[in-house]
C-alpha cells in the first residue's frame, strides 16, 4: 500500500489545511450548546458535510435522507438544524408546530438557485404527462410543485417506483438524474441545474491519485459529472459512502465529494486512509490555499453560530401553511417508499 505520508502526487494537496477549533474554545461553546439544549429540549441535526466541532456536538450526523428520517420521528420541541437552508425547511414542513433553526439562514444550495418555482411551474405545463420526481436540494415552493422528492440515497428507489404510464420530470440535478437513468434504464426528461460544488471535480486529477494510490477504492457522489463517476468503485450517498468504507477491506479511499465527510470516517473507520479528492487549481485562493472540495454554503456553519442560533430562536424558518400542506405529500410518499 503506498505511504500516504511519503506519496506526492503532482497538482493534488494531500493534506487539507482546515485547522480544528481550539481545545478550550470548544469544551466552552458545546458546554453552552448543551444547556441550551435541556432548557429548549431541543435536537441538534448535522449534515455529513458540516466542520467537525459541529458534528461532535450533535445528536444525529447523517445524510439528507437519514435527516429527514430523524426529523419526521423527533420528538424533541425545537430542531436546530446545522446543514444548508432547504434541509431545514423540509424539517418544518414535517413538524409544523415545532420550532426549527439553522444557524447561518444564507446557507443556500446552487441546485436549489438553479430551479425557481416559477420557471419549474411553466415547464410543467409543457407536457401535462410530467410525473415530477425532485431532488430533495430545492426550495419548499418547488417540493410543493412535485410528485414525490428523492435524495441521493433512495433516488434510484425512487424512480424505479414511479408511475410506467408517466414521463418522467427529474429536477433539478442533471448529474444525479442522469446517474439514475443510468442505473435504472428509465428516460427521464432532466433539469438543468448542477451542484457547483461537485462539478468542479476532474477527472485528470482523480486518473494521477489513482495512478499514486492503486490499492484505493474511489468512492464518489452522483453529483459529479459523468466522466469522474466512471472512474467509482462506488457511487453512492454521503451515508452510503461511508458505510462502504467500513465494511470494505480497502485500507485507502479516494473521497469525491465535500470534505467535511472525512472527519466522520476517520472517526469511524480507525486505520483506514482517506484521501480527499482535489479540485480545480483555478478554485484556491491565498486565503484559502485547500485543494478540497468544500460547500462554500455549509461552511457558513460555525459551533458560535448553533449556540447563538439556540440563544436567539433565530434564524427560524417560517413557510405559509399552504405551502407546507403541499410539500408535505411528496415528502412523505418518499419516507414511505424509503422505508418499504
Ligand atoms: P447526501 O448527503 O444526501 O448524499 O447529499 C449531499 C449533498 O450535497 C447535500 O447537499
Ligand atoms: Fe448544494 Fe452542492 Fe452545497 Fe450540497 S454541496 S448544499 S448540493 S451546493
Amino acid at each position: 500500500m503506498t505511504n500516504l505520508a511519503e506519496a506526492q502526487v503532482p497538482g493534488v494537496d494531500l493534506f487539507p489545511v482546515r485547522k480544528p477549533m481550539p481545545r478550550a474554545q470548544f469544551d466552552a461553546l458545546s458546554q453552552e450548546i448543551l444547556v441550551l439544549k435541556k432548557q429548549l429540549n431541543a435536537v441538534i441535526l448535522a449534515h455529513n458535510y458540516q466542520v467537525p466541532e459541529i458534528q461532535d456536538i450533535a445528536d444525529y450526523v447523517g445524510d439528507s435522507l437519514g435527516l429527514s428520517q430523524q426529523a419526521a420521528g423527533t420528538k424533541a420541541d425545537v430542531i436546530v438544524f446545522s446543514g444548508v437552508h432547504f434541509m431545514a425547511e423540509t424539517a418544518k414542513i414535517l413538524n409544523p408546530n415545532k420550532i426549527v433553526i439553522l444557524p447561518d439562514k444564507d446557507a443556500g444550495c446552487s441546485l436549489e438557485e438553479s430551479c425557481p418555482a416559477d420557471k419549474l411551474a411553466a415547464f410543467q405545463k409543457t407536457n401535462p404527462n410530467f410525473y415530477t420526481i425532485t431532488y430533495i436540494n430545492c426550495s419548499a415552493e418547488v417540493k410543493a410543485l412535485s410528485n414525490i422528492i428523492c435524495t441521493s440515497g433512495n433516488a434510484v428507489k425512487i424512480v424505479e417506483a414511479a408511475p410506467k404510464d408517466k414521463d418522467l420530470l427529474f429536477v433539478p440535478d442533471e448529474n444525479l438524474g442522469a446517474w439514475v437513468m443510468e442505473q435504472t434504464g428509465r428516460k427521464m426528461t432532466l433539469w438543468k441545474g448542477n451542484c457547483y460544488a461537485h462539478i468542479e471535480f476532474q477527472r485528470d486529477n482523480l486518473l494521477r491519485l489513482r495512478q499514486a494510490f492503486p490499492e484505493a477504492k474511489v468512492v464518489v457522489h452522483p453529483e459529479s459529472l459523468h466522466e469522474v463517476r466512471e472512474l467509482a468503485d462506488a457511487v453512492c450517498s454521503t451515508e452510503k459512502m461511508i458505510t462502504y468504507c467500513k465494511s470494505s477491506p480497502a485500507r485507502q479511499f479516494v473521497v469525491v465529494t465535500e470534505s467535511g465527510i472525512i472527519h466522520r470516517m476517520q472517526k469511524e473507520c480507525p486505520g483506514k486512509q482517506f484521501i480527499c479528492a482535489p479540485v480545480a487549481d483555478a478554485l484556491r485562493t491565498p486565503t484559502d490555499p485547500c485543494h478540497c472540495s468544500e460547500c462554500k454554503f455549509m461552511k457558513l456553519n460555525t459551533l458560535e453560530k448553533v449556540r447563538d442560533c439556540m440563544e436567539n430562536l433565530a434564524p427560524r424558518i417560517a413557510l405559509s401553511p399552504e405551502i407546507i400542506h403541499r410539500a408535505r405529500l411528496p415528502i412523505e410518499r418518499m419516507l414511505e417508499i424509503s422505508a418499504r
